[in-house]
């Protein structure tokens, strides 16, 4: 395993091109499977749950290639298999993503349970209710669902308790091949489902109220194979902008989308950040000292859980006191114990962190526990005295795209050793 050692104190300049959204690009690679065809998807980030999706398609008989760095071409005319095996749903939950399309195409699916993870029980109960809603026979047996409908989906109404994310992608994605009409109610709004919805629509599908939180499916017979660009990644956007907050300096993110993170940026110029936005770029400044906020995780537009612990690490530098209340997961406070062990003064209430900042850290060994938690530590570790340590960096290499070339060429001491 690998781990992630950095030198903090230094100050980042110059420029930053931002990645296509992981969260964007894993049900865009998993509606592929609704119709045959070669599929045309560009600005694919390069991570390791992108090829994890791609290793578990594979299985499902569909064939890939890299049409250019960041383009996939993606064919699907042999969709044969309809497993998707615990071995590699295990190491990704986002694999429950396959069930809507291997439904609507095959009529069938076999999905492992996903099981919980560091940062909550992460059920997948919406998902299942709303298939059945469509018509499909649902059993749970030895951590597999085995999903089977006579015929075709039929449209229904589905309401979702909380507006979740992948589970109102997956219904969507089984809903354009069913009978009749949809209705999504409480569907979640975040930018990466009108990705979707827009990658459904050239494939043919009729889809009403995107980016709402009432969508509305009409089905249709036959989809045919689309081309689509995948948004810039927002939560790699936010994460590098806390990160000039943390160590200072003078950043340009390109590539990148600021109307994706309404919520962030007002949050951000409390703290003492200048941020100038422009159609696709963003100036990061921070020159003086740091101001403390508080913070509510909400769903979209509301501020992003997965933004939460980049947050938090940002407030352990200012002089003041920071609540942090996490509203999404129940067990997303994983990061805490370790910016502690770096200096940080945070006590755990429930769902709420307390965090009184004094203004520093010091570099300490730490160890990774989940993705958004991994980039955190980096963050802290950008600011603190001396050297820290990131452990288990798999987490990290989920979901950031070459986090330590990007921070070295804007004058981060950070590189990757061995463990
Ligand atoms: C998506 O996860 C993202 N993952 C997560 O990003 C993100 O943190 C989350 O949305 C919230 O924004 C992908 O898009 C691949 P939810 P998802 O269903 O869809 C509960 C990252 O760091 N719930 O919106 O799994 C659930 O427990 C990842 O990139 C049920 O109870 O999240 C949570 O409390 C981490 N039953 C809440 O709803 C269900 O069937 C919201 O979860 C589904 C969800």
């Amino acid at each position: 395993m690998d781990k992630i050692v950095i030198e903090g104190g230094l100050p980042l300049e110059g420029e930053i091109k931002i990645s296509g959204a992981k969260n964007g690009a894993l049900p865009i690679i998993a509606a592929t499977l609704l119709c045959p065809g070669t599929h045309i998807i560009h600005n694919v980030p390069d991570l390791r749950d992108i090829r994890t999706i791609l290793q578990l398609m594979e299985t499902f008989g569909i064939t890939w290639e890299k049409a250019d760095t960041n383009t996939l071409a993606i064919n699907s005319d042999n969709v044969s298999s309809f497993e998707a095996s615990y071995d590699l749903v295990k190491t990704m939950r986002a694999s429950v993503l396959v069930l809507g399309p291997l439904l609507a195409r095959l009529g069938q699916a076999r999905v492992s349970l996903p099981g919980g993870c560091a940062i909550g029980a992460r059920p997948i109960d919406f998902h299942m209710q709303g298939l059945q809603k469509l018509g499909a026979q649902l059993e749970l047996e030895q951590g597999y669902v085995d999903a089977k409908v006579n015929g075709t989906l039929r449209g229904n109404a589905v309401y979702f308790d909380i507006p979740s994310v992948t589970g109102t992608e997956n219904i969507l994605m089984a809903a354009v091949l069913a009978e009749g009409e949809t209705v999504i109610k409480n569907a979640a709004r975040e930018p990466e489902i009108a990705n979707l919805i827009d990658m459904l629509t050239r494939m043919g599908a009729k889809i009403e109220g995107r980016n709402t939180d009432r969508l509305v499916v009409r089905g249709v017979k036959k989809l045919v194979p689309a081309e689509i660009e995948i948004i810039p990644d927002r939560i790699e956007t936010g994460t590098f902008l806390v990160a000039v907050g943390a160590a200072g300096g003078d950043v340009n993110l390109t590539n990148c989308d600021p109307a994706l993170l309404p919520s962030l940026f007002d949050k951000l110029r409390n703290t003492g950040l200048y941020l100038k936005e422009d159609k696709n770029s963003i100036r990061v400044i921070r020159s003086g000292p740091l101001k403390s906020v508080d913070i509510k995780t909400m769903p979209y537009p509301g501020f992003p859980t997965d933004l939460q612990a980049q947050m938090m690490a940002l407030m352990t530098l200012t002089e003041g006191l920071s609540v942090i209340h996490e509203n999404i997961f129940e067990n997303r406070f994983m990061h805490v114990a370790e910016l502690k062990r770096m200096g940080a003064d945070i006590r755990v209430d429930g769902g709420r962190a307390i965090v009184k900042g004094h203004g520093k850290l010091n570099g300490a060994q730490v160890m990774a526990t989940d993705l958004r938690a991994s980039a955190s530590l980096v963050i802290a570790g950008l600011a603190a005295q001396g050297i820290t340590e990131v452990s288990r960096v798999y987490h990290l290499d989920r979901g950031y795209d070459d986090i330590v070339g990007k921070l070295s060429a804007v004058g981060a001491k950070i590189w990757r050793e061995k463990e």
